[in-house]
């Protein structure tokens, strides 16, 4: 399928915006996706505290309406969050959920900005996150200049956490589903997923480790895209409460064993180092 070029990607998430505001539904169709991605940074921050301390600076790039800083500076009460996002609406979302749920001071701010123009000082972060933004920019080479800003801003030794679609597990869900008679699903027309034999090489020359890849969603994606399905008449089903009990077991079996459910999500989580000199 061909991808939008990138007004009509912003037309896109600006009318998600203004259709949805606070509610979830105006960055993702899966409320389920959303437990999962926030279980998964919570369990990769809490090592970066343990050798860093509570006080991290933390920036999230296209933060939508702010379910992810909100949820996590519940979590992690001493860090300080900065969510951007290059919609203004979805900016607009953000504060007023924060000021709904009571957040008021500083250790959560909101700003408008895009990833390819970041008005912000160098070395400034322990931790910079994404989550489903970086697939939004439309071919490899637009990600990669994305990635290097964000390398800038983290401060030496700071963490590049991406989750991100990726090509490579997005294939390996589709021939489960072909393995039993469903036809391939296709990227939404506004994504590029990670391709993963051009991005990871590219990480050393912005001065990024990569330590690992979490495949941290697929038993819920191996649920809601192919045995609801099968069950299903061929439709995915978000409301499907096998969907709920398979989030519950995958955030479970994660926390013990993680990646230990095969690579089928079409999300994963890359977790990189600032590693200048090293
Ligand atoms: C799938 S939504 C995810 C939102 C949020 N990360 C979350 O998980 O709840 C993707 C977000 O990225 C934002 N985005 C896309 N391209 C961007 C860019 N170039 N700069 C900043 N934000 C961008 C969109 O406006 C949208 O809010």
């Amino acid at each position: 399928m061909k991808t939008m070029d990138l007004e009509e990607i912003r037309a896109h998430w600006q009318n998600w915006a203004v259709q949805y505001g606070t509610d979830l539904r105006a960055t993702t169709k899966t409320s389920t996706l959303k437990a999962i991605e926030v279980d998964a940074f919570a369990r990769a921050f809490c090592p970066i505290i343990e050798e860093k301390g509570e006080a991290l600076k933390i920036l999230e790039i296209g933060c939508g309406n702010g379910q992810n800083c909100l949820s996590l500076s519940r979590i992690f009460p001493a860090a300080s969050f900065m969510g951007i996002d290059f919609i203004s609406e979805m900016v607009a979302a953000a504060i007023k959920l924060k000021v709904s749920n009571q957040i008021s001071d500083d250790r959560v701010v909101f700003r408008e900005g895009n990833v390819l123009d970041l008005d912000l000082p160098k070395a400034s972060f322990d931790i910079i996150f994404t989550d489903r933004c970086l697939i939004n920019l439309n071919s490899d080479s637009l990600q990669q200049q994305a990635i290097k800003i964000l390398s800038g801003k983290l401060k030496e030794d700071g963490y590049l956490l991406m989750i991100e679609n990726s090509q490579s597990t997005y294939g390996e869900q589709n021939a489960a589903r072909e393995s039993v008679g469903l036809p391939p699903r296709a990227p939404a027309e506004f994504n590029h997923f990670f391709n993963e034999t051009t991005l990871l090489p590219f990480l050393p020359s912005v001065g990024l480790k990569l330590l690992d890849i979490e495949d941290f969603i697929s038993l819920h994606d191996l649920v809601l895209y192919v045995l609801v399905p099968m069950l299903n008449g061929g439709q995915v089903d978000y409301e499907h409460p096998i969907v709920e009990a398979a989030t519950k077991l995958n955030i479970a079996l994660s926390s013990a064993r993680p990646s230990s459910l095969g690579g089928y999500g079409q999300n994963r989580l890359y977790r990189c180092r600032k590693s200048v000199n090293k």
